[in-house]
Formats: structure tokens, sequence, C-alpha cells
């Protein structure tokens, strides 16, 4: 059974006269992981913040297991090291001149947790993130991973109540932050955390989260799980966001629906608003040569002509013109020649609208 863990109530927060934050509302399940996506300067850092206590916010309230931890009417807030949250940070922030032992320690000692034990959380906590064999190592001796891998096992020695990580992988290579980005998945199962990350890059987010909370301009403009966020955006923002490349501006005319580049399609199953945009994921989009088609029914089927191609190893990506210049991105098993005469299909059900 869920519970509410976290709950924002209209946060708001002002930078100056810049309203940074514009009345977020959120619920956090316990044991669930949050992911905050979005573009530089949404906000997400900001509101990390708030919840973890580190800054207040102008308006609004935060609590926690139903107990309010920030109220701005009253002014009630409860210090960031009360919280009993943990965090992790993208440039790892170790104690220089403390071993790998000493940094996770550290948090420990301060609580006045005895030697015996310290030992025993330490060592259980280096085993989990593979450090044992680094425990006497300085971190200017560690590569980029390994100092992150001794941060994340900081705050997890401490068993904190909520885990807030902010892009704790964007300074890290390409390979690393695949990498890291499992084994931080791993972990956040097997402890059952509740957890909130901090990422602008998509497929962290997707494969990190149970729910996706999409930022833009201080405010949450749709949360739902990775399935639900990309397969049924609320918006063209978001569809455009999460890298939709078939977005066609539609109106409907009678049963059909008139692209604005002259194209008609067919009546689609599900009721759609009157005008907006139609979304099509291009790998919902096959494309072949006109000869090749097999007669499979019900697809939405578009002649068309191949424009441009990327190659891409297993398949090839194609671009090709149906209609007055409406050009669907889509994929084919092998090359098309540019000028080829094609079909475009995609399924009814592949189809997504939006109003606005
Ligand atoms: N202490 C501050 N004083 C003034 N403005 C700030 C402060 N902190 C953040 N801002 C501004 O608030 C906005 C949101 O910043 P925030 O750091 O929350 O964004 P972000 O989504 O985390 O971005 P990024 O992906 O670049 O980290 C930005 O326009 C930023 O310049
Ligand atoms: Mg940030």
């Amino acid at each position: 059974m869920t519970s509410v863990f976290l709950h924002c109530e209209r946060i708001e927060k002002r930078f100056g006269q810049v309203p940074v934050l514009r009345g977020i509302d959120l619920q956090l399940q316990r044991g669930e992981c949050l992911v905050l996506l979005g573009g530089s300067g949404c906000g997400k850092t900001t509101l990390l913040h708030v919840i973890a206590g580190l800054c207040t916010p102008g308006h609004g309230r935060v609590s926690v297991d139903g107990r309010v931890i920030d109220d701005a009417g009253s002014g009630h807030h409860l210090p960031a090291r009360k919280r009993r949250f943990g965090m992790v940070f993208q440039d790892f922030s170790l104690w220089p001149n403390m071993n790998v032992f000493e940094n996770i320690e550290f948090g420990l000692r301060i609580q006045g947790v005895r030697q015996a034990e310290r030992r025993r959380r330490v060592e259980e906590v280096l085993d989990q993130v593979r450090m044992g064999a680094f425990r006497d190592k300085l971190p200017a001796n560690l590569s980029g991973g390994q100092q992150q891998r001794v941060a994340i096992a900081r705050a997890l020695v401490m068993r904190p109540r909520l885990l807030l990580f902010d892009e704790p992988l964007s300074a890290l290579d390409a390979k690393l932050r695949e990498e890291l980005r499992h084994e931080i998945s791993g972990l956040i199962r097997d402890f059952d955390m509740t957890a909130i990350y901090v990422t602008h890059d998509q497929s962290e987010a997707f494969s990190l989260a149970d729910r996706v909370a999409l930022m833009h301009e201080g405010q949450i403009v749709q949360i739902d799980p990775p399935e639900a966020l990309y397969n049924r955006p609320v918006s063209r923002y978001v569809a455009e966001f999460l890298g939709a490349a078939n977005l066609f501006e539609y109106q409907r005319a009678g049963n059909d629906l008139a692209l604005s580049c002259n194209l008609t399609l067919p009546p689609p199953a599900q009721s759609v608003p009157e005008m907006g945009h139609l979304v099509v994921h291009r790998e919902k989009v096959s494309i072949a040569p006109t000869g090749r088609v097999n007669g499979a029914g019900g697809l939405v089927d578009l002649e068309g002509v191949c424009r441009h191609q990327a190659y891409l190893g297993e398949r090839c990506e194609i671009f090709a013109e149906a209609g007055n210049g409406a050009v669907f991105r889509g994929f084919s098993a092998e090359r098309i020649p540019t000028g080829a005469s094609v079909r475009i299909r995609f399924a009814p059900e592949a189809m997504h609208f939006v109003a606005h």
C-alpha cells in the first residue's frame, strides 16, 4: 500500500522580482522515485532546495509524513539538518583531506554514533557501492565515478528519509553515466528509498523514474509515469520537449482530420479536440518503397516521396514528404533512394492529439 510521504502545496519562490517557482503542487508516495525533468533555468534545483530546506518558499507549504516542515504563511521552517534528508550533488562535494572511509563516516560521527556501529554501517554501504577496496584513498586519487559512489554512500549511510539528487551524473562521461545510472536505480530499489532526482536528460529520467515531473518556467506541466508522459503528452510543449518528431497542426473537417499541409487523414477512433496538434512518434511510423508494401489492413497509409535519410546501422531513418510539404519521419529496414515513391504507414492508435 502506498501513502503520501511528501506534500508540496502551491509553492512559489522569487529571486528579487523574478518568479522562479510559480505554484508547485506535488505529492510523493513513500518508496517512490520522482524525477524532476526540464531545461536549464526552469527551477529544478530551486524546488529541490526548497524541499531540502536550503531555501524557504515565498508562498506555500511543504509537509512530510503529515507534518508541516515549511509554511510561508506562519514562517515555520524546519532547518535542513533536522529534516533527515540526504543530498547528492553534481560536484560530489567530498572532504578533500579525508579518505573514503572517513568521508562516509563523518556524518555518523557528528551524530555521535558509537565507533563499532559507525564501522559496521560504513562497511555495509562501502560494499553496496562497491568501493570497499578504496577505503583508504583520498578523493583526489579517485575517478569521477568513484567519487560519486562515495558521495552516494555518504548519503545512504545516514539512512535518510528522502534522498535528493541534483544532476549527480552530469560531470561524468556518457559510458560511466549509464553505468552509474543503473547502480543508482538498483540502490533506490534495493533500499526501497524515497527519492527525488533532478536531471535535464530524458533517458536518465525515463530509466530511473516511477513518475516524471516535467517542469517549464517554474511550473510542473505534466507529472506521469514515463510511458504515459511519452505516449500521452498533454501539450505540444511536452511532446516537443520529449523529441516527438512528427507534429502537425490539424483541424477537424467533418469526420476527417485536415492537416495544415493539405493532407487529410481518416477519422480516428478516439475523441479528438476540434483543433490542435497531431503527434506520431517516429518509431511507430514505417516507411517502405511503394512496390514492397504488403496490404496489411487498418493502418493509416499515405503516399510520399523519400527526401532524405540517415543510415543508423540496424535501420534507416527516412524523411518522407507526403502531401503538400508535410514531412514524416519514420524507419525503414533498408536504404531508400532519394526521390523514390514510398508509403508512410502507422497504426491509428499511434496518433495522439493535443489541443494546445
Ligand atoms: N540564488 C539565486 N539568486 C537569483 N536567481 C537565482 C538564484 N538561484 C537561481 N536563480 C535563477 O532562478 C532560475 C531557476 O534556477 P534553477 O537553478 O532552479 O534552475 P535549474 O532548472 O536547476 O537549471 P539547470 O538545469 O541549469 O541547473 C534561473 O533563472 C536562475 O538564474
Ligand atoms: Mg539545477
